[in-house]
């Protein structure tokens, strides 16, 4: 993750939980993970680029511990807030960046991930490090946009855009390429958003769940 991307993130963290879109989103991939990965009460969950949680604290009382990892110091503070907050067992927030740190020596019997890799530069890296940290019989469940023309995010560089999405057939190339199995890729969403001009654009979002 590039430093513009990380301070980006901070400034964002105290307001991120305040738009709406964001927690539609969070519901309907949540949801998708739950229908598609169906994760069980016993499970130990790694929410990769958890953000200030809200993928985490949805999927929290379905699975026995969310560990939610993220580079963004600040994103990681508000959710140790939350944490706080509610007393939550079973949760807890770490600083981590695959792309820069070697795989840590935690096991996770199920790994998540909502619109993270449009902001990672190398991402196979990434999707092995998951495969590393995943038990064996493990599930990844990763949603992020498909291919758009760019138009997402208003200012790339600013936010540490890597890709204008993803094909979906690339994608489980790339999961296939990292050691994955049983790759089974849905729409999980469709994001309503206003584009450069006013326009109200749809930007489908994807669910890829696949097990090693
Ligand atoms: C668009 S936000 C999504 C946050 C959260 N998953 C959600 O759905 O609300 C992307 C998150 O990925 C984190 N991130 C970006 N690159 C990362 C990397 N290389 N390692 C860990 N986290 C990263 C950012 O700090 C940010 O919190």
């Amino acid at each position: 993750m590039s430093q513009t991307s990380t301070s980006y993130f901070d400034q964002s963290a105290g307001q991120w939980d305040k738009e709406p879109r964001r927690i539609a989103l969070m519901k309907a991939v949540g949801q998708a993970i739950l229908r598609e990965a169906k994760p069980t009460g016993q499970m130990d969950v790694l929410d990769y680029g958890c953000g200030t949680g809200l993928i985490s604290l949805f999927l929290l009382p379905h699975v026995g511990s969310v560990t939610g990892a993220d580079s963004s110091p600040g994103m990681l503070e508000v959710l140790r807030g939350k944490i706080q907050a509610g007393g939550l067992m079973g949760m807890k927030a770490v600083a981590l960046d695959l792309e820069k740190q070697e795989v840590p020596d935690s096991r996770f019997h199920m790994i998540v991930s909502s619109m993270v890799m449009h902001h990672v530069s190398d991402v196979d890296r990434v999707l092995k490090a998951f495969h590393q940290m995943l038990r064996p019989g493990g599930i990844v469940a990763m949603a992020d946009l498909d291919s758009e023309p760019g138009l997402f995010h208003p200012d790339d560089a600013a936010a540490g855009v890597h890709h204008h999405g993803f094909d979906r057939l690339e994608m489980k190339a790339r999961l296939e390429a990292a050691g994955f199995g049983n790759i089974k890729i849905s729409t999980a969403h469709v994001v309503q958003k206003p584009v450069a001009g006013g326009e109200l654009r749809d930007f489908p979002i994807f669910l890829a769940v696949g097990s090693r």
